[in-house]
C-alpha cells in the first residue's frame, strides 16, 4: 500500500477509538467511571496513535518532506509536531488522575473528562489538517524514489515499534472497545 495510503488508514483506526472515548464521556459520573476502558485506551493512543503512527510520520514523512521543500518551523510539519506533543500531555494528564478517578474520586474524574475532550477535540482537527492539506501536499512533492523509501521503512519487521504484530494487535484492540462503547450507548 502507498505510504500515504497506509497511514490514513490508520487515522480511520484512531478515529473508531476517538468515537468510542467519545461515547464513554456522553455518559460519565464518578461512580460509572469506566477505568478498564481508560485503561485501554491510554495503551491504543499511547502505543499505537502515538508509538506507532505518530513515530511512522515523524521519523520518516516528516524528514522527507522537509527536504522537498515543506516548511517545518512555522509550517505545516511543525505545526502538526506541535499538536503530537499537546497530545502526549493530554494523555500523561488522564494518565496521572487514573488512579484517583477509579477510587471514585469526583475531581479526578472531571480532570480526565477535560483532557479527555481535548485530546478528542484535537486529533479529530489534526487528521483532518493531514488528510485534506499535508497529505495532499506530500503526494505532489514525494519522488517514486522517496516513496520507495518511505514504503521500506514502514515494512521494517526490524523497528520493534511498527510491526505488523503491533498494528493487527491494536486493530483487535480498537474493535473491542468499539463494539463496547456501542453496546454502553444502547
Ligand atoms: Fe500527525
Ligand atoms: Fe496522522
Amino acid at each position: 500500500m502507498h505510504p500515504i495510503d497506509q497511514l490514513m488508514s490508520e487515522h480511520r483506526l484512531i478515529e473508531s477509538v476517538l468515537d468510542a472515548m467519545e461515547a464513554r464521556l456522553a455518559g460519565m459520573t464518578p461512580a460509572s467511571f469506566p477505568a478498564g476502558f481508560f485503561q485501554e485506551a491510554l495503551d491504543f493512543f499511547a502505543n499505537f496513535a502515538d508509538g506507532y503512527h505518530h513515530y511512522k510520520e515523524e521519523d520518516a514523512l516528516f524528514p522527507m518532506l522537509r527536504t522537498r521543500g515543506i516548511p517545518d518551523q512555522g509550517g505545516p510539519i511543525g505545526c502538526m509536531m506541535k499538536e503530537h506533543v499537546f497530545g502526549r500531555s493530554c494523555l500523561a494528564g488522564i494518565r496521572g488522575k487514573l488512579d484517583a478517578a477509579r477510587d471514585g474520586e469526583a475531581g479526578a474524574v472531571e480532570a480526565i473528562r477535560a483532557y479527555a475532550t481535548d485530546y478528542v477535540g484535537m486529533l479529530r482537527q489534526h487528521i483532518t489538517k493531514e488528510d485534506t492539506v499535508l497529505f495532499r501536499m506530500a503526494r505532489y512533492v514525494l519522488e517514486p524514489p522517496d516513496v520507495e523509501k518511505l514504503e521500506r521503512d514502514y515494512a521494517n519487521q526490524n523497528n520493534p515499534r511498527i510491526t505488523a504484530a503491533v498494528r493487527e494487535k491494536y486493530e483487535a484492540v480498537a474493535a473491542r472497545l468499539s463494539s463496547e462503547a456501542v453496546a454502553v450507548t444502547l
